[in-house]
């Protein structure tokens, strides 16, 4: 059996973005695979988090994975600084990976921005913790969204590297799962940024824990163009606002584009946006109400995730001590 692993940042509340583009679709790989899901809240802090914040929103993470359907008993749910494993490899990985590689990700450009000379040295490095998550496990599968594409093929490149270095065939391939028709899902004010739950903008995103109320005003207000709604997807070119909350009601529905398109095509915005809150509201709504429904007993999910990271570490602590072998430290 494939070993499936995948993490997600708490770096605030899980969005729609998160749901279709990388929870949904753990849900259902968990039938046929072995998984490991992680709260990556090392990657959190390679931008500043307040610390109580950083610790609700690692629980309300771990409650929205299971409120979304992910099985803690089944599969291993933990928080990524809870087994050191993540660190030890990173650091052989930070040696390992080669500065031209980090250099031509996009990710570090986008996040860094003007300020280059400000961001935190883990920003630059993240990709190889990222990689380290997957490597201390063998994972050879890794279910993200379209973002992370480069992530995973810089991991590869560190896997080959250590493997051609050390003269072993330790790492193996990983191979990226890029699923379901909303890879991307944009942001609600602007249709060439993809939704993020670090935009500072509340209304440009869909969380996981909004009311109906809130939920129907965001998609009532995000931006859209005057024209109705074309019978075919051609019609949706250079329409990126259009095309993001059609592709947001296919993948509700699990039908593609052109499907939705038969349907809605005519209609305008306004019709359209009331039916796609009103999917919305009843596809989140449960979610949202099982995950306050968990946060409300601390207790148990704090024990889900001291099982989950123990389990993790059993698995991980094997193979990082054999790198840590490989590389020479001395066991004493
Ligand atoms: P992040 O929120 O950046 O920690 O991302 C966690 C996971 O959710 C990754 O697999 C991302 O690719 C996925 N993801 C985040 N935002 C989106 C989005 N707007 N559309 C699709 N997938 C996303
Ligand atoms: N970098 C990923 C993101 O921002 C999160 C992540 C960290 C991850 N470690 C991972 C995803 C390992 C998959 C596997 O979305």
């Amino acid at each position: 059996m494939q070993r499936i692993l995948s993490g997600i940042q708490p770096s605030g509340v899980p969005t729609l973005g998160n749901y279709l583009g990388a929870i949904r679709n753990w849900v259902a790989l968990q039938r046929d695979h072995e998984c490991l899901f992680c709260v990556v809240d090392l990657h959190a802090i390679t931008v500043w988090q307040d610390p109580a914040t950083l610790r609700s929103a690692t629980r309300e993470l771990a409650a929205s994975f299971i409120a979304c359907g992910i099985d803690p008993k089944a599969q291993v749910l933990f928080h990524q600084s809870a087994v050191p494993a993540h660190v030890r490899l990173g650091w052989i990985f930070n040696c390992v990976a080669r500065l031209g590689w980090l250099n031509r990700m996009t990710q570090f450009k986008d996040k860094a921005g003007k300020d280059r000379e400000q961001v935190s040295a883990g920003l630059y490095v993240y990709p190889n913790l990222m990689a380290a998550d997957i490597h201390a496990y063998h994972a050879t599968r890794v279910p993200v969204g379209d973002d992370q594409r480069q992530h995973l093929e810089l991991a590869n490149d560190i896997g080959q590297k250590f493997n051609h270095d050390f003269g072993v065939e330790f790492f193996p391939v990983i191979e990226p799962l890029i699923l379901g028709p909303a890879a991307r899902v944009m942001s609600l004010r602007d249709g060439t940024r993809k939704m993020s739950k670090s935009d500072p903008s509340d209304q440009s995103r869909i969380n996981l824990t909004d009311d109906a109320d809130t939920i129907a005003l965001k998609i009532r207000r995000a931006r859209t163009d005057p024209d109705a709604l074309p019978h075919e997807p051609q019609g949706l070119e250079g329409r990126a606002e259009a095309r993001n909350l059609v592709g947001i009601m296919a993948a509700l529905l699990d039908q593609d584009v052109a499907a939705v398109l038969r349907e809605q095509g005519g209609k305008g915005f306004g019709a359209f946006k009331e039916e796609l809150a009103a999917l919305l509201v009843e596809k989140l709504g449960p979610i949202a109400a099982e995950t306050r429904r968990l946060l409300a007993d601390p207790g148990t999910l704090d024990a889900i995730l001291r099982d989950g990271a123990a389990r993790a570490a059993a698995i991980a602590d094997p193979i990082v001590a054999e790198a840590e072998r490989l590389v020479g430290f001395l066991k004493v």
